[in-house]
């Protein structure tokens, strides 16, 4: 009978890749099958994120819950960046895991189930050229890796510390993932990487020289993928060329993530960034010069340290400047192995919880407003998921959720909506034969 396996997935669309390539190998190599249930599996696996604390914090009391729960003689094993950066340590707290693996050593999954307390956490172990077996969670949109790990050395930031140097994934492989997707009615790619933008600076062996733009050119030529979405770009990066070929390029989905992290320049240089608020203010507006349509989200920290008031304000001025479409925010949070968690003049906790605050509340004004914009609208939406009521869930090209009502024929298709009800996180709309606007 098939082994029953459980897995929960923490972070971010990286660490969605990797649970899928662990899913993968398991089920191929090792006849397991997915299961809901943490009661029933034979093996529950953690693959966790640690860039921020609380996640951390979160997968003690999470291990001691799944220890309770599991069967009689079911393995316990932690992956991703926790496992990466915490290693033996995990064992000797909760001493009921059976092996950790590191969010680098994913393809040695079906390796340390054999191997008592296993640690595999060599954040110099290349996988960049590792044939995983094939498994999606969506028929529709396919993840695929372009590199891993990361050459930044933002001072905040534990990735690469977790992931270890950045090597970009030959692209011959990038495109036969591609044209293996598109093959099983995948029309959307997702290109993933910590700094996407930054691909093609080291492959490991000899491989064909290429940088992002090309690779995003040779990506879209591959038949039957419609769209393509990628994350993270980094700003620093964001040249003419790139820019220019994100506008013309009409495969390519129209949102773009610009992580600006805080809006002065002073703090940005704190955080080794690479870049100063005039920069990153120069790209929005050449951006938006090229490609007027786009939709712009972010990631920002508040309370670096050091963080007065006026860099406060100067974050604020951005936001306001701008104006994202969506912001993902977060206190600063200090993390082991970084270079500023040294740094001195930690901000005030109340502080920092005030700032976040008004931070939110700004963009949800900003928000409240622009989202206005989309009432009876007509956009193209590729319908992805169902939701509850009848209703399916899909995107636009400029990453709008729109819920229709309707069932299953809809998922994997293209069609015309016109935007009834606009809301905070998902539209309502109604299918139409007029022509997107
Ligand atoms: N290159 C990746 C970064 C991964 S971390 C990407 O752009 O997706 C994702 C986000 O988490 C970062 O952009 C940053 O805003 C936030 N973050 C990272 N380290 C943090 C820390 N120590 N405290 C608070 N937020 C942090
Ligand atoms: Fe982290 Fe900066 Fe890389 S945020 S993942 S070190 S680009």
């Amino acid at each position: 009978m098939a082994k029953k396996l459980f897995i929960e997935t923490l972070g971010c669309a990286m660490n969605e890749r990797d649970s899928e390539h662990m899913i993968a190998e398991l089920s191929q190599k090792e006849d397991y099958t997915l299961t809901d249930s943490v009661e029933d599996a034979d093996l529950i696996l953690i693959n966790t994120c640690s860039v921020r604390e609380r996640p951390v914090h979160k997968l003690f009391s999470e291990l001691g819950a799944f220890n309770k729960k599991k069967k009689e003689g079911a393995k316990i094993g932690v992956c991703g960046c926790t496992a990466s950066h915490l290693g033996e340590e995990i064992i000797k707290k909760a001493p009921y895991v059976s092996f950790v693996l590191g969010a680098r050593n994913v393809s040695k999954i079906t390796e340390v189930l054999h191997k008592p307390k296993a640690v595999e956490t060599d954040i110099n172990y290349d996988e960049s050229q590792f044939a995983f077996n094939d498994f999606r969670s969506s028929p529709y949109k396919a993840y695929i890796n372009i590199s891993i790990g990361c050459d930044k050395q933002c001072t905040f930031c534990i990735v690469p510390k977790t992931r270890g140097e950045e090597i970009s994934i030959p692209a011959d492989l990038i495109v036969a993932e591609a044209q293996k997707a598109a093959k099983n009615g995948a029309k959307e790619v997702f290109l993933l990487g910590q700094n996407v933008n930054n691909y093609g600076r080291r492959f490991s062996g000899e491989h064909e020289k290429m940088n992002f733009t090309q690779l995003l050119r040779r990506v879209s030529a591959v038949e039957g993928i419609e769209r393509i979405r990628f994350t993270s770009p980094h700003p620093f990066h964001m040249d003419d060329e790139f820019l220019e070929e994100f506008a013309s390029n009409p495969k390519i989905c129209k949102s773009m993530h610009m992580p600006l992290q805080s809006g002065s320049s002073k703090i940005l240089k704190e955080m080794k960034r690479g870049y100063t608020k005039e920069w990153f203010l120069n790209r929005v507006e050449k951006l938006r010069a090229v490609c007027p349509e786009v939709s712009i989200s972010t990631d920002i920290i508040v309370a670096f340290p050091g963080e007065s008031d006026e860099d406060f304000e100067e974050t604020l001025d951005v936001m306001r400047q701008v104006e994202f479409d969506q912001i993902f925010s977060f206190k600063y949070s200090p993390r082991p192995l970084t270079e500023a968690q040294n740094y001195p003049n930690p901000v005030d906790p109340e502080v920092a919880k005030e700032r976040l605050v008004r931070l939110q509340a700004l963009h949800q004004e900003i928000s409240d407003r622009k989202i206005q914009r989309h009432k009876d609208k007509v956009y193209e939406v590729y319908f992805e998921e169902l939701s509850h009521d009848y209703y399916v869930k899909g995107r636009t090209n400029t990453n709008v959720i729109v819920k229709v009502k309707g069932s299953e024929e809809l998922l994997g298709t293209f069609k015309n909506v016109r935007i009834t009800e606009v809301a905070r996180t998902v539209m309502t709309g109604e299918i139409v034969e007029e022509k997107a606007s």
